[in-house]
């Protein structure tokens, strides 16, 4: 089972002035894998916040996602955040989700969202509209139980321990 944590990134939502529903979203998604929610958390759109609650939750959970604060706007800053605590980059993760994205709407292209590693902890941002984190989340949550496998540490062979599992890899997306 792979433990899971939720940080919904958003000043109203932090206030209680706005609903978290992508928070909701993100949970019922991840239920499809092998995963549990263990901890949510909504924070305001304070970089150094978020900084120490993505470190707090390092090597506490198998997997962080984030939603939210990945836009534009001078309050958006958790991109900036996840880079300053993950220590190895996962480009192929967000280039994936905004191509994806792009084939629905061109405002996937404003997504600065960073994905990467820290110790055994796998972070992923998302942007923060609950239609946007299904569109993103769909497009790479049948690659996540592998890349955490290979994150634990894994020695299995990738492409014959997934066949002998059965699992399916092709490009395809769960909603
Ligand atoms: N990606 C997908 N797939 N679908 C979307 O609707 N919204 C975009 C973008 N990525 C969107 C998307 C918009 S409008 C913005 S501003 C950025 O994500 C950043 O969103 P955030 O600031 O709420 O994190």
């Amino acid at each position: 089972m792979i433990k899971v944590a939720i940080l919904t990134l958003s000043d109203k939502g932090a206030k209680g002035e706005r609903k978290d529903m992508s928070g909701p979203t993100l949970e019922r998604m991840i239920k499809k894998i092998d995963a549990k929610v263990v901890s949510y958390d909504i924070l305001p759109d304070e970089k150094k916040l978020i900084k120490k609650k993505l470190l707090s939750l390092c090597n506490k959970v198998e997997l962080i996602l984030t939603t939210g604060g990945t836009g534009l706007s001078p309050r958006d800053v958790t991109p900036d955040a996840t880079r300053e605590v993950i220590k190895r980059e996962i480009p192929g993760i967000t280039e994936a989700m905004r191509y994806r994205g792009l084939k629905k709407t061109p405002f996937a292209m404003l997504s600065r969202a960073v994905a990467g590693v820290r110790g055994k902890t796998l972070i992923i941002n998302l942007p923060g509209s609950p239609a946007a984190v299904k569109e993103n989340l769909s497009v790479i949550l049948n690659c996540l139980p592998h890349a955490i496998e290979k994150i634990q540490g894994s020695q299995k062979e990738c492409a014959r321990h997934l066949k002998a599992e059965g699992r399916k890899m092709k490009m395809e997306y769960i909603k």
